[in-house]
């Protein structure tokens, strides 16, 4: 178990319907506030499963720690139905998150409720000191870098969270397979495009999470740009959560490596 995880008992404030099959849960606990970063997860159990559920840790205000998920099979529909004041047995925070780039220039890029993590991402991302960024690789100084969200889901109904980004300052790029809202495509042609057009994407850091196809064909892009340092959170079947069953297991260059102890970020050079 990651040294600050603990295993408690929390009792939630509030469980909401966002969209059709997103919800919200919140709940209270100063002890995850204070020593979860971007990208850890927390290992939920569901009376309706033997198995907990790693969910992400969405966004922290204050003592409150929201989670985002989608309603996808028994366990997640058990934390669907939960009310204010029934209580949540967790262990948390657990993972290696994300390498949080305050000074550089950030691209975000989510796929469906891959957006999940990367609010908490954002809030950080969002509270850099004052730096001086190049404004060009040939000179020019710029306070503070910039920061911008790509955001790409089947349609519409799965978009959430836009204005919450917007709030921290970020750009937002939206895709929808249909073209029920923005680009109608992939997000990933969102990124190939932000990297062609501008010179903004050569001095930024990727950050990811979403399907392992958006992670394939991010790789296929940036094999045009080799020195983008890029991370991808990714979500796998778990077991114990610990690193103690290999359940979650995958492969990298150098061996498999388990996604709930050695990610479930990864650099992008470590996997492709
Ligand atoms: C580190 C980590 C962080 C995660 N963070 C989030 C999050 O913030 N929000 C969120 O909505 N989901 C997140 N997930 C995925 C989430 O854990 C699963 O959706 C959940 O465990 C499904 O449980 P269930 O009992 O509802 O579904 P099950 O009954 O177990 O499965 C129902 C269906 O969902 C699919 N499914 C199950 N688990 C996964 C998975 N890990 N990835 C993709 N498909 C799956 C199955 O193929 C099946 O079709 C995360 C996963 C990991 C590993
Ligand atoms: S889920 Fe058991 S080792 Fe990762």
């Amino acid at each position: 178990m990651k040294k600050e995880a603990k295993q408690l008992t929390v009792k939630i404030d509030q469980v909401k319907k966002v969209r059709n099959d997103i919800f919200l849960l919140s709940f209270r606990s100063a002890y995850i506030a204070q020593t979860a970063k971007p990208g850890n997860f927390l290992h939920l159990k569901v009376n309706t499963t033997i198995l907990r559920r790693p969910l992400s840790i969405h966004r922290v205000k204050d003592d409150l720690i929201y989670i985002l998920f989608k309603q996808r099979g028994r366990g997640t529909k058990a934390l669907a139905e939960k009310k204010k004041n029934d209580q949540l047995d967790l262990i948390g925070p657990l993972g290696n998150g994300f390498k949080v780039k305050r000074r550089e220039n950030s691209i975000l890029v989510a796929g469906g409720i891959g957006v999940a993590p990367l609010l908490f991402l954002a809030q950080k991302l969002a509270k850099r000191p004052m730096s001086k960024v190049p404004a060009s690789p040939a000179g020019g100084q710029r306070s503070t870098p910039d920061n911008i969200i790509l955001m790409g889901a089947k349609d519409k109904k799965e978009l959430v969270c836009e204005e919450e980004f917007k709030k921290l300052g970020f750009q937002v790029k939206i895709a929808s397979e249909d073209g029920s809202k923005g680009y109608k495509g992939f997000v990933t042609d969102l990124l190939k495009k932000r990297l062609r057009t501008s010179d903004f994407g050569l001095r930024a850091n990727i950050y990811a999470c979403g399907p392992k196809d958006m992670f394939d064909q991010i790789n296929k892009i940036l094999k045009n740009y080799k020195n983008i340092n890029t991370q991808l959170s990714f979500e796998q079947f778990m077991g114990c959560g610990l690193g103690v069953c290999s359940a979650c297991v995958i492969p990298t260059k150098t061996g498999y490596k388990k996604v709930c102890q050695d990610g479930p970020v990864f650099n992008l050079k470590e996997i492709y």
